[in-house]
């Protein structure tokens, strides 16, 4: 009697107990589950502290770029560690930048409309639509290196573009028009190595394909002459000198445009640095020494600095390497195939005809990268599932997914990777995702094509800290993470 109600009493107790072990440990292991899910969770998004958006009022410059050879530092055209930092009336709005990024993305679109006659949509640029401070769809985003030219050497600072091929630099005398630029204007007189190209030079009729117009002819010397799309132009002497990319690194007879009549303020910076692909490019006339082989790394913010490297000399070993497309055989553009974008670890499923339809380029001028609309729209819907926890802001110019985040001191948002023919995934960098407006308006930093045959750029925001390496010469790309901060 008494062990009947014992036992069941003890066996109770006994259960009991087992079922608290049993429960803790499944405590345990949901714990360890929701761990692994947190982890995992965690690994695909990035966490910042909201103040790092903002740039800092002071240069921060990187070491690690000066102990590569060839090397030149990067900066931001307006941020504290450029030159041209004083011109601060000149310094666009956000909104401006938007604005001039469409300029620029129009005129990339109809230099490759041109490429192939058989294409109907050559877009006419829209100039009323450009704020008058600065006419220039060079693009206000855009990032500086300083040369040396002539001989004495003087230093010069120019916007790098991988979207155009010649060189130019404003010349004294300024017979009709020079911009405002922080450098004093180059004096070919002052310079004991310029020299004219004469019209019937083999390298006068090269102008035609590396700037869209045929070359002109003054006093038998050779004139050439660039526009941009809108009102911004450079016209004057076609020349030659001594380059001096770095004390080891000096090119006599670099040919380059001696311009004594240019529009647009491009920012205040002295010229234009051509990287493109073209026979009159940089990257061309130096080929004997750096095999077409280059790299740049663009800074996270306006307030550190970047490099610009010739050679193979500073190639990262991690890098990773895609093909050079040929959509834009003959043209300055570099052509890229890609395959597939990632939102938070998830790749989107979109068809690979949409990225094929109108193929893509990488440009170092524009700022937002633009992507088939199908694309985008994924892209887009994927992101705004994984902010949900977030206010969003009213939209920014071409940018429709902005978050306010002003009560937030710090946020995590998804990690986002592109795919790039060859298997090859690049990811963006924290500072690559968004384009910040003001800590009330940080918006996704990509925007759609109108049509998904129209050529998909990726654009300088996404190429952030990351090392772009162009192998002219074997027609592959490479990337590599971590470049630069
Ligand atoms: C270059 O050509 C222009 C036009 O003919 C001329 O005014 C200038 O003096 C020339 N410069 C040199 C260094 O020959």
């Amino acid at each position: 009697m008494g062990a009947a109600t014992i036992f069941p009493t003890f066996l109770s107790a006994y259960l009991l107990l087992v079922c608290l072990v049993c429960s803790l440990k499944e405590g345990y292991f949901l714990g360890r589950i929701s761990a692994t899910a947190e982890s995992h969770h965690l690994q695909h998004r990035h966490t910042i502290q909201v103040s790092s958006l903002l740039p800092s009022s002071v240069c921060s410059p990187a070491a690690q770029a000066l102990d590569k050879k060839a090397s030149l530092p990067v900066v931001h055209k307006h941020g504290p560690c450029s030159r041209l930092h004083q011109d601060k009336a000149n310094i666009p709005t956000p909104a401006e930048v938007l604005l001039q990024d469409e300029a620029r993305v129009k005129s990339i679109r109809s230099k490759l409309a041109k490429i192939y006659p058989g294409s109907s949509n050559v877009e006419e640029t829209d100039a009323a639509t450009l704020p008058a401070k600065d006419g220039s769809v060079v693009g206000s985003g855009n990032y500086i290196v300083t040369v040396g030219l002539g001989t004495p050497k003087k230093d010069l600072s120019l916007i790098f573009d991988t979207g155009s091929d010649i060189t130019w630099t404003q010349c004294q005398p300024c017979v009709r028009s020079c911009y405002k630029q922080q450098d004093p204007i180059f004096s070919p007189s002052q310079s004991s190595t310029y020299s004219n190209i004469s019209c019937t030079s083999t390298v006068c009729n090269s102008l035609a394909s590396a700037t869209g117009n045929s070359p002109g002819c003054s006093s038998s010397t050779c004139v050439y002459a660039i526009q941009y799309g809108d009102s911004s132009f450079s016209v004057g002497f076609f020349a030659k000198d001594t380059l001096t990319l770095t004390p080891s690194d000096v090119y006599n007879d670099f040919l380059f445009g001696c311009g004594q009549n240019n529009r647009g303020l491009f920012g205040g910076s002295a010229g234009l640095l051509g990287l493109g692909r073209d026979k009159l490019s940089l990257p061309s006339q130096t080929a004997l020494k750096y095999k077409k082989f280059f790299s740049y790394c663009l800074p996270s913010s306006a307030s550190s600095t970047g490099f610009l490297t010739f050679g193979d000399g500073g190639a990262s070993k991690s890098i990773k390497f895609t093909t050079l497309s040929t959509i834009s055989q003959g043209s300055s553009f570099y052509g890229i195939d890609i395959t597939g974008i990632s939102v938070g670890g998830q790749k989107l499923s979109i068809a690979a005809s949409v990225f094929t339809a109108g193929g893509a380029i990488i440009d170092s001028g524009t700022v937002i990268s633009r992507l088939p609309p199908t694309a985008y729209a994924a892209l887009k819907s994927a992101f705004r599932k994984q902010m949900s926890q977030y206010p969003m802001a009213q939209p920014l110019s071409i940018l429709d997914t902005c978050y306010d985040f002003s009560k937030y001191s710090s946020v995590s948002f998804p990690k986002i990777s592109f795919f790039f023919s060859g298997g090859v995934e690049v990811p963006i960098a924290a500072k690559g995702v968004f384009y910040v407006s003001s800590i009330s308006q940080v918006c996704l930093g990509f925007a759609g094509n109108s049509d998904d045959s129209d050529t998909g750029i990726f654009g300088n925001t996404q190429q952030k800290t990351l090392q772009v390496l162009y192998d002219g010469a074997a027609g592959r790309l490479g990337f590599s993470t971590g470049g630069c901060t």
